[in-house]
C-alpha cells in the first residue's frame, strides 16, 4: 500500500457550497495554491439542496472550516445565515466568499474585486472619469456596477430586458455609491447614442455563453466604435460573438477569465492573508488556463 499524506489530522478545511458544482474549477484552483504555497488547507466542493443550506452553513462553523466559497443559487440566500456581511457585500447583494474569524462568520463579495482586477490588467486602465455602457442587471451586474461607481465612474448606462431589474440596480448603486446611473430599453432610440459616447462597453448577461455562441447580447455591430474597451463576463467560449464583433469594429476585447480568476485569487487571499505577487499570478494564470481547457 502506498501512503497518502497529502490530508492528515492536522488538514484545516474550505470548500464551496451551491448546486450544481460539479463544473467547478475552484476545488483545483485552491488545491493548486494550497500545494504551491505548501498550507495544510483542503478545498472540498459541497452540493447542498436548498433546504439544508443553514444546516449545512452552521455545521462548516461547528467543525472549524477555515472559510468558504458560495455559487450558484445560494449567493443572495446565505446572507442571512452570516454573522456579518461586509458593506460592500450587502451593497452587492450577495456573498461568495466566507471566512470564520474568532467564532464569527463573516462575508465578503469578491465577483467586483475581481472583476476591477482583471479589467485594469487586461485594460490597462481603471474605470474613473470614464462613460460605461453595461448590458444586463441580474446577479452578476450588481457587484460590477458597484464597483465601477466605486472606481469613480462618470457615468454607467444600463440597458436590461427587463426594466424593472436595471431601474433597483440603478437605485442602488445611485443611492449608496454616487449618483451616476442612467437605464435604457433596448428599444430606446438614445440607446444608440449612450453607446456612441462611452469609453467602456460591458456584457454582464449569459447571452453568447456555450453551446448558444451564435448570439450576441448586441445584435447591431454599428454600436461599437474603435477605440472602446469591451468587456464580456463570458468565458466560455473566450471569443464570443459579442467580442468578436467589436474586434472586427476597432474594440479592445476583453473576455471573463481574469474575473473568474481573479474571484477566485481574491477569495484564497482573504482566507490566508496571502499577498501573490505579480509573478507568481501570472505562473498560476497559465495554469489555470489548463485546467479550464481539459
Ligand atoms: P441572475 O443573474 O439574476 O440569476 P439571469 O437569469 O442569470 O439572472 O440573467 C442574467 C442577466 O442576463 C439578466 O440581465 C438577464 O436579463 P433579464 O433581467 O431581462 O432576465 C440577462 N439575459 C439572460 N438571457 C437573456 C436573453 N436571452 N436576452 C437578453 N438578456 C438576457
Amino acid at each position: 500500500m502506498n501512503i497518502d499524506s497529502s490530508v492528515t489530522g492536522k488538514t484545516r478545511l474550505l470548500g464551496l457550497i451551491g448546486n450544481p458544482v460539479e463544473h467547478s474549477v475552484s476545488p483545483q484552483l485552491h488545491n493548486s495554491l494550497s500545494l504551491l504555497l505548501g498550507l495544510d488547507l483542503l478545498y472540498v466542493p459541497l452540493k447542498v439542496d436548498k433546504e439544508n443550506l443553514e444546516v449545512v452553513v452552521k455545521a462548516l462553523k461547528a467543525v472549524d472550516f477555515v472559510g468558504f466559497n458560495v455559487t450558484i443559487p445560494y449567493k443572495r440566500d446565505i446572507m442571512k445565515f452570516i454573522d456579518d456581511n461586509t458593506k460592500e457585500a450587502i451593497l452587492m447583494g450577495s456573498v461568495n466568499t466566507v471566512k470564520k474569524i474568532e467564532g464569527r462568520l463573516y462575508g465578503y463579495n469578491t465577483d467586483g474585486e475581481g472583476f476591477l482586477r482583471a479589467f485594469k490588467e487586461a485594460a490597462g486602465t481603471g474605470f474613473k472619469g470614464k462613460k460605461v455602457v453595461m448590458i444586463g442587471a441580474g446577479g452578476a451586474a450588481r457587484p460590477i456596477a458597484v464597483k465601477i461607481a466605486m472606481d469613480g465612474a462618470e457615468k454607467i448606462s444600463i440597458v436590461n430586458r427587463t426594466t424593472q431589474k436595471s431601474v433597483e440596480l440603478a437605485e442602488v448603486v445611485n443611492e449608496n455609491v454616487a449618483e451616476i446611473v442612467q437605464v435604457y430599453n433596448f428599444e430606446d432610440k438614445t440607446l444608440k447614442m449612450a453607446f456612441e459616447e462611452s469609453d467602456i462597453i460591458i456584457n454582464t448577461t449569459s447571452v453568447g455563453m456555450s453551446p448558444d455562441i451564435d448570439k450576441s447580447p448586441i445584435e447591431n455591430i454599428d454600436y461599437f466604435r474603435s477605440g472602446q474597451i469591451v468587456y464580456d463576463i463570458v468565458y466560455n467560449p473566450s471569443k464570443t460573438k459579442f467580442l468578436a464583433d467589436a474586434e472586427s469594429r476597432g474594440c479592445k476585447a476583453i473576455g471573463g477569465l481574469g474575473m473568474l480568476f481573479y474571484q477566485g485569487i481574491n477569495s484564497y487571499e482573504i482566507w490566508t492573508g496571502v499577498k501573490f505577487s505579480e509573478k507568481d499570478l501570472k505562473d498560476i494564470y497559465k495554469s489555470f488556463i489548463t485546467i479550464l481547457n481539459k
